[in-house]
């Protein structure tokens, strides 16, 4: 199904007139389940930021590797914080295609990326999708299908990746705080997010006039440095190389390393002591 055909059962609350970020991040990946709007204001965003929809696919692969590492270390549930349009490479996508089972709580308040991530997930019993602000940690933790599929009296893979870009400070700190009070020893979190700190002059300025097109859209993303990202990981213990660039953690694609965008993400992943 192609989101270019009219959307079955879209709701009529939906106002596909206005840019979503979750939508455009979707057309960077190469998806269709956007509309006109979002396709405008992407192409306004590659003209002036042409190293984005590197760092999307960057980003998504960092997401496979972290889920990766999860199943490798006994991990079989996932809640999957700012989880998008569930294009391919989901959390549950990437636990079948392993062969390794496992049940994913996705949370997205993006109304398509909830709609779409229905449609797709219908009949599951493993994974289902909660529209939901992640900020409200007690009502996300709390919901009747979170408290179906995840067991949190066991260890539980929390999947942060590229969203906390979209939160003012000190919301991501005490997004991170809120969830983790609830994660059994064990449990693995792994975030990603947007940085310019190390980057070029010429990716710097991309980022500011990418930051003023987010901003103009009413969608601003807050680039952050080394050590405010690391203070997020306050009292987890940072599973080896720490937080590095996107395709520095647990490499398996050396291209990768060579990306223009790569000075652009950061990710880690940390367990709960
Ligand atoms: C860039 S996409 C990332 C998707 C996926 N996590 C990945 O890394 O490929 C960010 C998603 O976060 C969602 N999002 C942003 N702020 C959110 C919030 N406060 N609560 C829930 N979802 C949010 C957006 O709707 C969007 O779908």
């Amino acid at each position: 199904m192609s989101f270019l055909d009219p959307v079955p059962d879209l709701p009529a609350t939906v106002d596909t007139s206005q840019p979503s970020a979750a939508r455009a991040y979707d057309y960077f990946l190469g998806g269709s389940h956007n509309f006109t709007a979002d396709r405008e204001f992407a192409d306004q965003v590659l003209a002036i930021a042409p190293s984005i929809p590197a760092v999307t696919r960057l980003n998504r692969s960092f997401l496979r590797r972290a889920v990766l590492y999860s199943l490798d270390q006994g991990i079989r549930q996932f809640l999957d914080l700012g989880s998008g349009i569930p294009t391919v490479g989901n959390t549950h996508q990437v636990s079948e295609h392993a062969g390794v089972p496992a049940r994913v709580v996705y949370v997205d308040k993006e109304p398509v990326a909830y709609h779409h991530a229905q449609l797709v997930l219908a009949g599951s019993e493993t994974t289902t999708i909660i529209q939901a602000d992640m900020r409200q940690a007690s009502a996300v933790l709390n919901h009747p299908d979170t408290r179906r599929l995840l067991d949190f009296s066991q260890p539980v893979g929390l999947l942060v990746v590229g969203v906390l870009l979209y939160l003012e400070d000190p919301q991501p700190a005490e997004l991170i705080r809120a969830y983790r009070q609830r994660l059994a020893t064990g449990s693995l979190v792994a975030m990603s997010t947007l940085t310019a700190e190390h980057a070029s002059p010429t990716l710097r300025a991309e980022m500011d006039l990418l930051r003023g097109a987010y901003e103009a859209a009413g969608e601003p993303v807050y680039p952050r440095d080394h050590a405010e990202i690391l203070s997020w990981f306050d009292g987890l213990d940072l599973v080896d190389p720490g937080l590095v660039t996107l395709p520095e953690w647990h490499t398996d694609d050396p291209n990768e390393l060579d990306d223009v965008a790569r000075p652009l993400g950061y990710g880690a992943v940390a367990r709960v002591p």
